[in-house]
Protein backbone atom coordinates (compact mmCIF):
# COMPACT_ATOMS: atom_id res chain seq x y z
CA UNK A 1 0.00 0.00 0.00
CA UNK A 2 1.09 3.06 -0.68
CA UNK A 3 2.42 5.36 1.69
CA UNK A 4 1.66 9.10 2.55
CA UNK A 5 5.14 11.04 3.94
CA UNK A 6 4.18 14.79 5.27
CA UNK A 7 7.58 16.07 6.02
CA UNK A 8 6.57 18.47 8.27
CA UNK A 9 10.17 19.83 9.34
CA UNK A 10 10.23 23.29 11.28
CA UNK A 11 12.34 24.98 8.12
CA UNK A 12 9.80 23.66 5.44
CA UNK A 13 6.77 24.86 7.61
CA UNK A 14 8.38 27.82 8.02
CA UNK A 15 9.08 28.42 4.28
CA UNK A 16 5.41 27.24 3.37
CA UNK A 17 3.83 29.73 5.59
CA UNK A 18 5.21 32.78 3.60
CA UNK A 19 4.56 30.49 0.28
CA UNK A 20 0.88 30.75 1.25
CA UNK A 21 0.59 34.46 1.71
CA UNK A 22 -1.14 36.50 -0.63
CA UNK A 23 0.95 39.91 -0.60
CA UNK A 24 4.12 37.00 -1.65
CA UNK A 25 5.54 37.77 -4.77
CA UNK A 26 6.53 35.73 -7.77
CA UNK A 27 10.52 36.14 -7.09
CA UNK A 28 10.17 35.33 -3.33
CA UNK A 29 7.71 32.11 -4.36
CA UNK A 30 9.74 30.97 -6.91
CA UNK A 31 12.46 30.80 -4.70
CA UNK A 32 10.90 29.42 -1.42
CA UNK A 33 9.71 26.68 -3.64
CA UNK A 34 13.01 25.77 -4.60
CA UNK A 35 14.39 25.82 -0.50
CA UNK A 36 11.34 23.81 0.25
CA UNK A 37 12.01 21.34 -2.87
CA UNK A 38 15.28 21.05 -1.77
CA UNK A 39 14.65 19.89 1.70
CA UNK A 40 11.81 17.47 0.68
CA UNK A 41 14.24 16.30 -1.98
CA UNK A 42 16.15 14.97 0.85
CA UNK A 43 13.65 12.96 2.19
CA UNK A 44 12.19 11.63 -1.30
CA UNK A 45 15.41 10.02 -2.44
CA UNK A 46 16.36 8.90 1.28
CA UNK A 47 15.97 4.84 0.26
CA UNK A 48 17.78 5.29 -3.19
CA UNK A 49 19.94 2.24 -3.43
CA UNK A 50 23.46 1.80 -2.86
CA UNK A 51 26.13 -0.48 -3.68
CA UNK A 52 30.01 -0.69 -2.38
CA UNK A 53 32.69 0.97 -4.09
CA UNK A 54 36.61 0.87 -3.50
CA UNK A 55 38.23 4.27 -3.53
CA UNK A 56 41.23 5.19 -2.41
CA UNK A 57 41.52 8.53 0.41
CA UNK A 58 45.14 10.20 0.87
CA UNK A 59 45.14 8.59 3.92
CA UNK A 60 44.56 4.61 2.70
CA UNK A 61 42.05 2.24 0.44
CA UNK A 62 38.35 2.28 1.76
CA UNK A 63 35.02 1.11 0.45
CA UNK A 64 32.77 3.63 0.33
CA UNK A 65 29.24 3.81 -1.38
CA UNK A 66 27.45 5.14 -4.26
CA UNK A 67 24.27 5.02 -5.46
CA UNK A 68 23.50 1.55 -7.92
CA UNK A 69 21.26 0.03 -10.09
CA UNK A 70 18.41 2.53 -11.21
CA UNK A 71 19.34 5.57 -12.13
CA UNK A 72 16.72 8.73 -11.35
CA UNK A 73 14.15 10.48 -13.65
CA UNK A 74 12.68 14.09 -12.69
CA UNK A 75 9.21 14.48 -14.17
CA UNK A 76 7.54 17.68 -13.57
CA UNK A 77 3.46 18.53 -14.58
CA UNK A 78 3.42 21.04 -16.40
CA UNK A 79 3.47 24.25 -15.37
CA UNK A 80 3.81 24.57 -11.96
CA UNK A 81 5.70 21.08 -11.09
CA UNK A 82 8.74 23.08 -13.16
CA UNK A 83 9.35 25.11 -10.00
CA UNK A 84 9.81 21.77 -8.05
CA UNK A 85 12.53 20.87 -10.88
CA UNK A 86 15.23 22.55 -10.39
CA UNK A 87 16.28 21.98 -6.82
CA UNK A 88 15.99 17.70 -7.77
CA UNK A 89 18.48 18.22 -10.40
CA UNK A 90 20.55 19.67 -7.59
CA UNK A 91 20.70 17.10 -5.41
CA UNK A 92 20.90 14.34 -8.49
CA UNK A 93 22.70 16.45 -11.43
CA UNK A 94 22.98 13.14 -13.15
CA UNK A 95 19.29 12.68 -13.70
CA UNK A 96 16.77 12.28 -16.75
CA UNK A 97 14.19 14.92 -16.97
CA UNK A 98 11.04 14.17 -18.65
CA UNK A 99 7.64 16.67 -18.82
CA UNK A 100 3.80 15.81 -18.73
CA UNK A 101 1.43 18.64 -19.87
CA UNK A 102 -1.63 18.58 -18.36
CA UNK A 103 -4.01 21.12 -17.37
CA UNK A 104 -7.36 21.37 -15.35
CA UNK A 105 -10.22 21.92 -17.91
CA UNK A 106 -11.84 24.92 -15.62
CA UNK A 107 -15.27 23.78 -16.09
CA UNK A 108 -14.95 19.90 -15.35
CA UNK A 109 -11.44 20.28 -13.26
CA UNK A 110 -10.80 17.08 -14.78
CA UNK A 111 -6.99 16.74 -16.17
CA UNK A 112 -6.99 17.40 -20.10
CA UNK A 113 -3.10 16.24 -21.83
CA UNK A 114 -1.60 18.50 -23.58
CA UNK A 115 2.22 17.16 -23.75
CA UNK A 116 4.55 13.82 -23.05
CA UNK A 117 7.88 13.80 -23.38
CA UNK A 118 9.62 11.22 -21.47
CA UNK A 119 13.48 10.16 -21.45
CA UNK A 120 13.92 6.67 -23.95
CA UNK A 121 14.91 4.83 -20.65
CA UNK A 122 12.69 5.87 -18.45
CA UNK A 123 10.51 2.71 -17.81
CA UNK A 124 14.45 1.33 -16.27
CA UNK A 125 14.67 4.72 -13.96
CA UNK A 126 12.95 5.52 -10.84
CA UNK A 127 10.88 8.76 -11.56
CA UNK A 128 10.14 11.91 -9.18
CA UNK A 129 6.88 13.21 -10.60
CA UNK A 130 6.43 16.62 -9.27
CA UNK A 131 3.62 19.08 -9.10
CA UNK A 132 2.83 21.19 -6.07
CA UNK A 133 -0.55 21.31 -6.01
CA UNK A 134 -2.66 17.91 -5.24
CA UNK A 135 -6.09 18.95 -5.09
CA UNK A 136 -8.48 16.76 -6.99
CA UNK A 137 -5.59 14.44 -7.75
CA UNK A 138 -6.91 13.87 -11.09
CA UNK A 139 -3.75 15.48 -12.41
CA UNK A 140 -0.70 13.51 -10.52
CA UNK A 141 -3.49 10.22 -11.26
CA UNK A 142 -3.74 10.97 -14.84
CA UNK A 143 0.51 12.08 -15.25
CA UNK A 144 0.97 8.21 -13.10
CA UNK A 145 -1.12 6.55 -15.34
CA UNK A 146 0.68 8.02 -18.58
CA UNK A 147 4.02 6.85 -16.12
CA UNK A 148 3.17 3.73 -16.33
CA UNK A 149 1.60 3.32 -19.81
CA UNK A 150 5.02 3.78 -20.76
CA UNK A 151 6.26 0.70 -18.82
CA UNK A 152 7.49 3.04 -15.62
CA UNK A 153 7.62 0.45 -12.12
CA UNK A 154 8.81 2.59 -9.41
CA UNK A 155 7.54 6.02 -9.12
CA UNK A 156 7.22 8.63 -6.46
CA UNK A 157 5.30 11.69 -6.09
CA UNK A 158 6.31 14.75 -4.54
CA UNK A 159 3.68 17.58 -3.94
CA UNK A 160 3.87 20.72 -2.19
CA UNK A 161 0.20 20.82 -0.78
CA UNK A 162 -2.49 18.34 -1.06
CA UNK A 163 -5.57 17.36 0.54
CA UNK A 164 -7.11 13.77 1.79
CA UNK A 165 -9.61 13.73 -1.36
CA UNK A 166 -6.48 14.21 -3.40
CA UNK A 167 -4.25 11.72 -1.39
CA UNK A 168 -7.42 8.99 -1.66
CA UNK A 169 -7.56 9.42 -5.53
CA UNK A 170 -3.99 9.19 -6.36
CA UNK A 171 -3.91 5.90 -3.48
CA UNK A 172 -7.36 4.12 -5.21
CA UNK A 173 -6.01 4.41 -8.46
CA UNK A 174 -2.29 3.72 -7.95
CA UNK A 175 -1.57 2.20 -4.41
CA UNK A 176 2.07 1.31 -5.16
CA UNK A 177 3.24 4.91 -5.51
CA UNK A 178 4.31 6.71 -1.91
CA UNK A 179 2.88 10.62 -1.74
CA UNK A 180 5.43 13.35 -0.05
CA UNK A 181 3.66 16.18 1.27
CA UNK A 182 4.86 19.26 3.07
CA UNK A 183 1.35 20.08 4.06
CA UNK A 184 -1.51 18.20 4.30
CA UNK A 185 -4.84 21.01 4.16
CA UNK A 186 -8.12 20.40 5.23
CA UNK A 187 -10.04 20.22 2.11
CA UNK A 188 -11.33 21.62 -1.63
CA UNK A 189 -13.63 24.76 -2.24
CA UNK A 190 -16.25 24.62 -4.44
CA UNK A 191 -13.96 25.64 -7.41
CA UNK A 192 -11.64 22.72 -6.85
CA UNK A 193 -8.87 24.84 -4.71
CA UNK A 194 -7.22 23.77 -2.20
CA UNK A 195 -8.23 25.36 1.34
CA UNK A 196 -6.53 27.07 2.78
CA UNK A 197 -3.85 26.03 0.18
CA UNK A 198 -2.04 29.04 -1.56
CA UNK A 199 -3.87 29.82 -4.57
CA UNK A 200 -2.95 29.14 -8.18
CA UNK A 201 0.60 27.70 -7.55
CA UNK A 202 1.37 28.48 -11.57
CA UNK A 203 -0.02 31.60 -11.68
CA UNK A 204 2.36 32.37 -8.29
CA UNK A 205 5.39 31.07 -9.67
CA UNK A 206 5.14 32.49 -13.22
CA UNK A 207 3.12 35.64 -12.56
CA UNK A 208 0.85 34.94 -15.08
CA UNK A 209 -2.23 36.60 -12.83
C1 LIG B 1 -2.62 22.84 -11.21
C2 LIG B 1 -1.51 22.16 -10.43
C3 LIG B 1 -1.77 20.71 -10.69
C4 LIG B 1 -3.26 20.65 -10.77
C5 LIG B 1 -3.78 20.09 -9.49
O1 LIG B 1 -2.29 22.90 -12.55
O2 LIG B 1 -0.24 22.57 -10.81
O3 LIG B 1 -1.19 20.25 -11.89
O4 LIG B 1 -3.73 22.00 -10.95
O5 LIG B 1 -5.15 19.93 -9.54
P1 LIG B 1 -5.86 18.50 -9.47
O6 LIG B 1 -5.20 17.73 -8.38
O7 LIG B 1 -7.28 18.86 -9.16
O8 LIG B 1 -5.71 17.85 -10.82
P2 LIG B 1 -3.18 23.67 -13.63
O9 LIG B 1 -4.11 22.70 -14.28
O10 LIG B 1 -3.79 24.88 -13.02
O11 LIG B 1 -2.11 24.04 -14.72
P3 LIG B 1 -0.82 24.99 -14.63
O12 LIG B 1 0.20 24.29 -13.78
O13 LIG B 1 -0.39 25.07 -16.06
O14 LIG B 1 -1.23 26.31 -14.06
N1 LIG C 1 -4.29 24.04 -8.66
C1 LIG C 1 -3.68 25.07 -8.01
O1 LIG C 1 -2.75 25.69 -8.55
N2 LIG C 1 -4.10 25.38 -6.77
C2 LIG C 1 -5.10 24.73 -6.15
O2 LIG C 1 -5.44 25.06 -5.01
C3 LIG C 1 -5.72 23.67 -6.86
C4 LIG C 1 -5.29 23.35 -8.09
Amino acid sequence: MSELHVINHPLIQHKLTLMRQTETGSKDFRQLLDEISLLMGYEVTRDLPLEDINIETPICKMVGKQISGMKLAVVPILRAGLGMMNSLLELVPVAKVGFIGLYRDPVTHEPVEYYCKLPEDVDKRIVILVDPMLATGGSSRDAITMLKDRGCKNIKLMCLVGVPEGVKTVQDAHPDVDIYLAALDEKLNENKYIVPGLGDAGDRIFGTK
